[in-house]
């Protein structure tokens, strides 16, 4: 059987590449039903895209390679698309939107349009062999026990990243890009928990606190979670995309700064009271308690001068800890790193190197912050390569 383009991958970027690729398009996917990580995404609801998104918002090994595509398939693009199929949606926090009702609803627009535009989809169908002759590609695909022989003009990788390989998530892109002579960064999980093999935060488990969460060039204001084996929470999944195993990370448990000024004001109305009482007024009084022995927090309010103040207060915005781990891609919401970009051309999605071949989506790398960033980019590289087609 002939097709003018072969998608592999039926998730996010590669329904949006198929809506757009013209008819003749077959998208395939070994799993059982199209867009499961879109389905399970932001609790149920998919936090599709953010109105803030910027490339600043994405890593990777050229920060400029995401610009065109981002461009020139904006988040007020996808907006629009939402709108016309009368998804109601709301921003949460951040520039973050989600469905009002259900992520599904984002699965059946992406599966109307790319149907709408005349693509097929094989579903249980797996790649058995991948080859091309220097002007098509031929793949062998086994779809429910029997072998197909499909040959196309075009073919987009589109099968994501490594995160959650329960879900089906593999590898393979990375394997097709080698096999054409493409690069593959290091790849490792990102929007991850960290672990601490000595379990320090049990105590606190549940607890959670706005921070200031730092690692390498990372930081940002959101709230970090106290887990039975680490930390989670916004802040600290953010960070995990700019640690490197052995790095320490930082929080800032005073990310407004105005805790020395409080206690001092608060010294004079509250002064008899307990220095931990009035510290649990702006922590968690768990997180106090937790850290009343290390930091020597004793005494009422009173008795703290402010040089004592100022040495507590600076502990509190300067809390170093070493993650033993992150809980790996069981738990990362992205895959760090991927096809390498280097060989990409950036408005196409295009091999430099083999007309035709394309890879969009996680596969490639180029990371978003969490926040519907990474549906942004599958958005944005997909339309750029189905458009190209
Ligand atoms: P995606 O993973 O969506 O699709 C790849 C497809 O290829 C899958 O259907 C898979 O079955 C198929 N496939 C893989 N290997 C194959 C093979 N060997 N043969 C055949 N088919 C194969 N992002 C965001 O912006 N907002 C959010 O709310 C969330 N929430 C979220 C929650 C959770 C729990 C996770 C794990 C991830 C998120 N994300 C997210 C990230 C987001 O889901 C991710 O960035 C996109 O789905 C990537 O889209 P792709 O199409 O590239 O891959």
């Amino acid at each position: 059987m002939q097709v003018n383009t072969l998608i592999l991958g039926a998730g996010a970027a590669g329904l949006m590449c198929a809506a757009h690729a013209g008819p003749g398009a077959l998208v395939i996917d070994h799993a059982r039903a199209p867009g499961e990580k879109i389905r399970i995404s932001g609790g149920g609801r998919c936090n599709f895209t953010n109105l803030h998104c910027d490339p600043s918002a994405f890593l990777g090994a050229n920060p400029h390679f995401p610009k065109s595509a981002l461009a020139r398939y904006t988040q007020w693009d996808f907006i629009d698309l939402v709108d016309r199929h009368r998804i109601a949606w709301h921003e949460k926090t951040l520039g973050q939107l989600f469905c009002d009702d259900s992520a599904r609803q984002i699965v059946r627009m992406l599966m109307d349009e790319a149907t709408g535009a005349g693509a097929d989809l094989w579903l249980e169908t797996s790649l058995a062999d991948l080859s091309h002759d220097g002007s098509r590609f031929t793949a062998t695909l086994d779809r429910q026990g029997k072998r197909q022989r499909i040959e196309a003009r075009n073919l987009v990788v589109a099968t994501g990243g490594k995160s959650i390989p329960k879900m089906g998530a593999t590898g393979m892109a990375y394997d097709i890009a080698r096999q054409f002579g493409h690069a593959v960064t290091e790849t490792r999980p990102a929007l991850v928990p960290f672990t601490f093999s000595d379990t320090p935060f049990k105590p606190l488990a549940g607890t959670a606190v706005p921070v200031r969460a730092t690692a390498g060039a990372g930081s940002f204001d959101e709230a970090a979670l106290f887990t039975h084996r680490g930390l989670s929470g916004p802040a600290i999944l953010q960070i995990s995309s700019y640690w490197h195993e052995g790095d320490e990370i930082v929080l800032n448990l005073d990310p407004g700064g105005q805790l020395f000024d409080t206690l001092r004001t608060e010294r004079q109305s509250q002064g008899r009271r307990n220095l931990t009482t009035v510290l649990g007024q702006h922590l968690p009084a768990r997180l106090v308690d937790f850290l009343a022995p290390t930091l020597g927090l004793s005494g009422n309010l009173a008795d703290q001068s402010d040089a004592r103040l100022a040495e507590i207060v600076g502990a509190l915005g300067d809390w170093h800890l070493k993650p033993t781990a992150t809980e790996g891609y069981r738990t990362a919401e992205v895959t760090l790193g991927g096809v390498a970009t280097d060989r990409l051309d950036s408005r196409s999605m295009m091999s430099r190197d083999m007309p035709g071949l394309y890879f969009i989506g996680e596969a490639v790398d180029v990371t978003g912050w969490l926040g519907g960033y990474n549906f942004q980019w599958a958005w944005s590289s997909g339309v750029a390569a189905g458009r190209a087609i």
